[in-house]
């Protein structure tokens, strides 16, 4: 029985058609990972929470849980070969569990859809700070002018609006052509690219006499800042940052060839997204503290920094340009794994073309997005619960969803299928094998809920 559910899903195809090799793969789960949570959500988040011990618990949730999550997912995604709706009802079925699995499911589809409505409001500051560089509007800044020209930026509704409109458009163009085309050669040129200018920036960041400040900041712990908020703020940037928890993982799990090795794949991404959110940081804070710029500044504080930065560098207006363009194809190449699993979904539940249904998600997600427009200028004032309409949407997903989702799905590998299924996955019962399962099992499951309910305040203390 056992090995005939394994053989019957060997044969299964998935209908988005395949990569085409494992560097494709792991191309593509890359692009999707690094982007403006690397780059502009992380120093931010960071910032917000004191810096030091928060960045610790971001690693360890990184290790601990996101590297177990991500393995979970592509697993999951790869045998149920379906949009990630379908594959959870299936699995839950062939695994003798029940098709509400399909539930955590549609979870994702809507997390993605939240998510991508503020990250292409972000992304459109993206492309409106390319034409900033380019036209030289940095030049001669100080601290006080780069503060100002966002505020005043993000202040103007109708400039924000036409930026996140273009880069719906865009998004909802390569997601409507497939997923392999197009995105394959994105990547293969914006990651390193990306990671060259960083370095570069690295060096200016050394020699700008803060970089001990800045590194500081970042690794010296202190415990008693910590507080549970900031440990879910930390474990959310780790799911939202690795882009797990919501199947988009699983969506392009699904398109992976048979003999890709997961473990291997995973780790190469976590590596990669997590050394480019290092990077962002070692960039940003010595640049904060050299300039007096406040480092818990909120989600301007790479608009600031940057620009700042760059205006003082020789060739300060081509290195700004190349890297907000870089920071735009970045978003670009996550905007599009935002959307996959809504897209999928459609496709095969509602029997429409891909072009149908990445105009309907993108034209729903597009409208949301005023929401997270407004909040920074006509409904700065508007708060409830967490804040402005965008600070709820982040935390409902980043805080909520994601981990929750996570949960779920870590739940699902370990308990509900069988050992077989999952060894036969990831290539075997060996040591990797064994850290995996305890890691998917105990500490993700438990993890996740403790740091959550601390959160939130259901779990009393006990000191
Ligand atoms: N990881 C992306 C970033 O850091 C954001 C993201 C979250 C994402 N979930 C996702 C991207 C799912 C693609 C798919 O910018």
């Amino acid at each position: 029985m056992l090995s005939n559910q394994a053989d019957g899903s060997k044969k299964r195809k998935s209908l988005h058609g395949h990569w085409s090799s494992r560097m494709a793969f792991v191309l593509a789960v890359t692009g999707s990972a690094v982007g403006l949570g690397n780059v502009w959500k992380f120093p931010y988040v960071a910032g917000e929470n004191g810096g030091g011990a928060f960045v610790l618990v971001y690693l360890a949730c990184v290790i601990l849980v996101g590297m177990p999550v991500m393995m979970s997912e592509i697993l999951i995604g790869r045998r149920g070969r379906r949009n990630p709706v379908a594959t959870m009802k299936l699995l839950g079925e062939e695994e003798g569990s029940s098709r509400h699995w399909q539930w955590i499911g549609l979870a994702g589809v809507i997390a993605g859809i939240l998510i991508l409505s503020f990250y292409s409001v972000v992304a459109g500051w993206t492309l409106a700070y390319v034409l900033k560089s380019l036209t030289g509007a940095f030049a001669g800044a100080t601290g006080e002018s780069v503060a100002a020209q966002f505020n005043l930026f993000v202040g103007d509704w109708r400039w924000v609006t036409l930026c996140h409109t273009v880069f719906m458009i865009v998004t909802i163009f390569v997601v409507a052509r497939g997923v392999e085309r197009g995105l394959e050669q994105a990547v293969r040129f914006m990651v390193p690219a990306l990671l060259g200018l960083m370095v570069i920036l690295l060096g200016y960041s050394i020699a700008s006499g803060s970089f001990g400040a800045g590194l500081e900041f970042m690794f010296t712990p202190d415990f008693s800042k910590l507080s549970w908020d900031s440990a879910l703020d930390a474990m959310g940037q780790a799911f939202f940052t690795l882009s797990i928890g919501m199947g988009a993982i699983m969506a392009y799990g699904a398109y992976l060839p048979e003999e890709t090795s997961i473990s291997g794949a995973s780790a190469a991404v976590v590596v990669a997204d997590t050394s480019i959110a290092i990077l962002a940081g070692l960039i940003i804070f010595p640049l904060v503290f050299a300039n007096a710029l406040d480092p818990a500044g909120g989600p301007g504080l790479v608009f600031q920094t940057l620009p700042l930065a760059l205006s003082q560098m020789p060739a300060g207006a081509f290195f700004s340009t190349l890297f907000f363009v870089l920071l735009a194809f970045a978003a670009w190449t996550s905007a599009i794994g935002l959307m996959e699993p809504a897209v999928a979904w459609i496709v095969e539940h509602f029997n429409r073309t891909r072009a149908q249904a990445a105009v309907m998600v993108g034209g729903l997600i597009w409208f949301l997005g005023l929401g997270s427009v407004l909040s920074f200028n006509v409904l700065s004032e508007f708060t409830f619960l967490q804040g402005t309409i965008y600070n709820n949407i982040d935390y409902l997903t980043s805080n909520v969803m994601l981990p929750l989702g996570g949960l779920f799905i870590a739940v699902f590998a370990g308990w509900v299928m069988c050992r077989n299924s999952t060894a036969d996955e990831l290539g075997g019962a060996g040591t990797v094998y064994r850290f995996w399962r305890f890691l998917t099992r105990f500490v993700a499951p438990i993890g996740i809920l403790f740091v959550f309910l601390k959160a939130v305040g259901l779990l009393p203390d006990l000191s």
